[in-house]
């Protein structure tokens, strides 16, 4: 009599485990795949001595004399993008904007089993701008020459070994890249302290922070750091050092909870007059949107941040100026998209999300954001993921030098005809305007890889797995090639004149024509009123 109960029991403690393992579900592969192959990019763009969880067969140790110069040892990083050269202000803005993903989505992380890259994509990154900074008012923020690593295409074993590099310093500051990189110092910190335990570190993170912050705020004049080092003018000039300073105060407040750079925040967002700037999409050479959203994340009771960042969202979202909308659905900025589209559409739905964090559902823009989620991962024209490696349909042809393979630099699209490696990971600039993407080697606005291409998408796919998101991302069902288009013909000038200077002799000529046969026109239309009358 005893047993009976016992046996439905047991029955349903199996039917509960069982709903229980079902309802704790795997994360998404697909999107744990994602996360791992676009850290994996930030392997492929490793300079120096390449640490030994590397990942990337072929590359190689590189760059090792970086700093010698001017004495100093630069040795490591990353590359910025398809090419050789090290910048820090992009670098700065991706680690802050990696971090910031980091902190919000960890355990979109956790799931995924990626801390670990995490903890090694971020200090690779910072580990090098510590020894960038090797005292207090001195900040390298180039390395390698424009000139001569552009007229390089090749692997890492023949860059060229010509590298200067380029500092600010007191004499000759930079406001915004001191201040954008003590931003990504103390974003970092507040990483490595929260989420990654790692106090020492955190500790001396946030000692570069504070430093380098002084140095942005008291170095004179204020001025952009390309003022200071034209080298880098052609690559990353900055449109304002007014929201890095802001950005930082904001971070190092996270950071070190210390009130007084709250303050200074928000008197520099005043003295600026940050809230009624003219929206503009926040990408490396401006970080006021990404002000606007950090500022209600972290002064909620100063709603001069939220009401900035809700108009900013909505100007953006609903497609004002500067902004619409390609008939594809993917955000298009005039001015930024035209040559990295895919980045100001991931920049904004990074800040659309992070703010959906702390005024849901009021502001609900996850729709937008997951809109364009979805495009960049297939929902579009060309059926494409715009990430390397994951689809048949992904980009075939990055422009990077080190995964083409070639080293013919008149001959970049065809030599050799086919990519040499997979660039797993790696976001690509984007369509264009009409969602068409050529996937075109030479075709850099639209091929181009760059480490501030990767960052938000990491936040955007840590996003998702945080969310448990269990739709596939749109390129899995996709079983057709991407189509075949042409581009749009552009009448060239030159063309149009041709066209109407024909037209014009064809008008004149039928005129002569005319004037020629004028009596017999005439005579013919006598002749027709005669007949007329005749009839009546
Ligand atoms: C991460 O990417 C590497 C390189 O493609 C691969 O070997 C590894 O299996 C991937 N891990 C996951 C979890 O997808
Ligand atoms: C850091 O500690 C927290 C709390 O104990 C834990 O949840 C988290 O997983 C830890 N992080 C890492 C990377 O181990």
């Amino acid at each position: 009599m005893r047993s009976l109960p016992l046996l439905p029991s047991l029955l349903l403690t199996v039917v509960i485990s069982l709903i229980a393992t079902t309802v704790k579900a795997q994360p998404n592969p697909h999107y744990v795949a994602l996360l791992n192959d676009s850290m994996w990019f930030y392997e492929a763009q490793q300079s120096g001595r390449l640490p030994s969880t590397h990942r990337v067969p072929w590359r190689g140790d590189s760059a090792l004399n970086d700093g010698s110069d001017n004495n100093i040892d630069l040795v490591g990083g990353y590359y910025d993008a398809g090419d050789y050269l090290k910048f820090t202000l992009p670098l700065s803005h991706s680690i802050a904007l990696i971090a910031w993903g980091g902190i919000e989505w960890f355990d979109g992380y956790q799931k995924a089993n990626q801390t670990e890259y995490l903890r090694n994509t971020v200090r690779w990154g910072t580990d090098w701008l510590m020894k960038a900074h090797p005292s207090d008012n001195e900040l390298y923020v180039q390395v390698g020459d424009g000139e001569i690593d552009n007229n390089y295409w090749g692997p890492d074993t023949g860059i060229p070994s010509d590298r200067p590099s380029y500092k600010i310093t007191s004499d000759a500051p930079g406001t915004d890249i001191a201040a954008l990189t003590a931003a990504a110092f103390a974003a970092s910190s507040y990483l490595f302290r929260n989420q990654l335990n790692d106090t020492s570190y955190a500790d001396a993170l946030q000692s570069h922070a504070e430093s380098l912050y002084n140095f942005a705020e008291t170095a004179q004049p204020m001025q952009l750091y390309t003022e200071a080092v034209s080298a880098s003018k052609d690559y990353y000039e900055a449109t304002t050092y007014t929201s890095p300073l802001v950005f930082a105060a904001l971070w190092l407040f996270r950071a070190t909870g210390n009130t007084s750079y709250r303050d200074k925040a928000s008197n520099y967002f005043d003295q600026f007059k940050l809230g009624s700037m003219q929206v503009d999409v926040m990408d490396w050479s401006d970080q006021t949107g990404a002000v606007y959203v950090l500022g209600a994340q972290l002064d909620g009771s100063n709603t001069k941040y939220k009401d900035a960042a809700k108009k900013y969202l909505d100007t953006l979202i609903n497609g004002g100026d500067p902004c619409s909308y390609t008939s594809g659905g993917l955000l298009w900025c005039g001015g930024d998209s035209d040559l990295n589209s895919l980045v100001p559409a991931q920049d904004t739905a990074l800040l659309a999300l992070l703010y959906g964090k702390i005024d849901s559902p009021e502001a609900d823009y996850t729709d937008f954001a997951t809109s364009q989620i979805k495009y960049m991962l297939g929902d579009n024209r060309m059926l494409t993921p715009y990430v390397c490696g994951v689809h048949m349909n992904s980009p075939h042809n990055p422009h990077h030098a080190g995964a083409s393979g070639g080293t013919d630099i008149s001959n970049i699209e065809t030599s050799p005809p086919e990519e040499k490696y997979l660039l797993y990971g790696a976001i690509v600039g984007g369509p264009d305007q009409e969602d068409k993407f050529y996937d075109e080697r030479n075709d850099w606005a639209q091929t181009e890889v760059a480490l501030d291409y990767n960052a938000p998408f990491l936040g955007l796919i840590a996003r998702q797995l945080s969310a448990d998101t269990t739709e596939d991302p749109p390129y899995v069902s996709i079983t057709e090639p991407r189509p075949y288009v042409t581009r749009s013909v552009r009448l060239e000038k030159w063309l149009v004149a041709v066209i109407v200077i024909v037209c014009i002799f064809v008008v004149a000529g039928l005129l002569y024509l005319c004037w020629c046969k004028r009596h017999a026109m005439a005579n013919s239309w006598r002749a027709k009123q005669n007949n007329k009358a005749e009839a009546v």
